[in-house]
């Protein structure tokens, strides 16, 4: 049995798709355990089709695999209904999707506050993707939240929200000068929605345990990713829940002894949405290069991302805080025809040399990239099958960063589809 999470390794969009895609067809379960509608999974299926998840776990592409949305998920009904309609109409098959008791709910509170509240702060804006996810999580840290099961009993139901009313209803109204929301309607409206996935409805975490415990290989996929966790990240630039891996079992209901692979998802550079600090971006032409090359924009929200060079120091917290076992580097193809490619090896803050992740905020905000060069290459790498048909500079570069990682690579991503991988050791079966 191989429970294995998978994880993003930097600040989200790291191609995780690509890895699901690898190990999925594989696994018998997928589980997503945090985050809500703010990820995007891009899945090229062989027929070229081509996917873009927001909610429902990239499994869903895949006959016979289980997916889950996890109880550490916040979930937006009406985002979870579009989706699931959009693969029918694309003659995916939606009938194994169980949905966790105890999810929480997006409201339109939720999303009205994520926006307004984002206006309000200026300049000082986390840059969210506006979908509800921070306002959804603190009711539920705040124990003011809707659960998925409280769909199940309407006067329930129309209690938390008239609860959570009360107090959003002022915020809106007396703080943020908007319309009060309508208890009724909101009910209403969300009742609805929950007859087109009632039945999906399940205490996952029994139903996940029971798995593991007949040996089946379960994936939890993780969205967004490391430095944009709420512990481990770069706070308050940060999504609200825990990606790292430890969310993975607080998420799933899945215990953390059950656990035997993290594979960390790193992109051969580096990228970034929202605001915050980032010491490798470029702001030249090297970063227009990476992200027209490499195609970087927002598969959620159609934003521009932040792009620049290889991070080691990141690698190596990430490598740390997620116990990660093996790497899966994506997008290595996007740095060929590059005359040097620069990695960042350490960082300089304050005229000192830093290996490891500023221990506070203003020591990373002031961290300057110290550059290691290596020489680049020129060859088309998208038709690489093993890793002896990678030029020799490509091998070097994939080693070096193995070798600042602290983690093993056992793949390597060399274009979008899904074949166009490189695969050094496999997860699932440890060989
Ligand atoms: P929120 O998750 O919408 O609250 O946004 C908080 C921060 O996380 C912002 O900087 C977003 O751009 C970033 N973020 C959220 N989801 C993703 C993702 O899937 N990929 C990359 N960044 C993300």
């Amino acid at each position: 049995m191989t429970v294995m999470v998978l994880i993003g390794a930097q600040w989200g969009d790291e191609g995780k798709g690509k890895a699901t895609d690898l190990y999925g067809g594989r696994v018998q379960w997928v589980v997503r355990y945090q985050g809500g509608n703010n990820a995007g999974h891009t899945v090229v299926l062989p027929d070229g089709q081509s996917f873009a998840l927001h909610l429902i776990p990239s499994g869903i592409l895949t006959p016979g695999v289980t997916n889950v949305i996890g109880n550490g998920v916040v979930i937006d009904p009406g985002v979870l209904l579009t989706e699931l309609s959009g693969l029918e109409e694309r003659g995916v098959d939606t009938s194994r999707l169980l949905i966790s008791a105890d999810a929480h709910l997006i409201m339109p509170y939720h999303v009205a506050i994520d926006r307004v509240s984002e206006r309000y702060l200026g300049k000082a804006k986390i840059g969210t993707t506006g979908r509800g996810i921070g306002p959804a999580y603190q009711d539920k840290v705040a124990r003011l939240g809707v659960r998925v099961q409280d769909l199940l009993d309407p006067s329930i139901l129309a209690q938390k929200v008239e609860a959570a009313l009360d107090v959003k209803n002022q915020l809106l109204v007396k703080i943020y000068n908007r319309r009060a929301l309508d208890r009724a309607r909101i009910v209403d409206e969300v009742l609805a929605q929950a007859e087109g996935f009632r039945h999906r409805i399940a205490d996952t975490r029994l139903v996940l345990g029971e798995a593991a415990r007949r040996g089946e290989h379960i994936l939890l996929e993780g969205s967004q990713g490391t430095l944009l966790d709420v512990d481990h990240g770069t706070y308050p630039y940060v999504t609200s829940s825990n990606p790292t891996a430890g969310g993975a079992s607080v998420g799933s209901g899945l215990g953390p002894t059950s656990i035997t692979a993290v594979l960390g998802i790193l992109k051969a550079y580096t990228t970034r949405v929202g605001s915050g600090p980032f010491p490798t971006e470029l702001h030249d032409e090297w970063g227009e290069y990476l992200r027209k090359t490499g195609g970087e924009i927002g598969v959620t929200t159609g934003r521009l991302r932040r792009c620049g060079w290889f991070d080691a120091v990141i690698a190596r917290y990430a490598s740390r805080v997620n116990g990660i076992t093996d790497y899966f580097l994506t997008k290595l193809d996007v740095l060929s025809s590059l005359e040097t490619v620069p990695i960042c090896v350490a960082y300089d803050v304050d005229g000192e040399r830093v290996e490891d992740m500023p221990m506070t905020q203003t020591g990373f905000h002031h961290a300057t990239p110290v550059y290691e060069q290596m020489p680049g290459w020129f060859e088309d790498i998208s038709g690489c099958r093993t890793f002896e048909e990678l030029p020799a500079n490509a091998r070097a570069y994939v080693r070096r960063l193995e070798e600042l990682s602290l983690s093993r690579i056992s793949a390597i991503g060399v274009g979008p589809g899904r074949d166009q991988t490189i695969v050094l050791h496999d997860v699932l079966s440890g060989s």
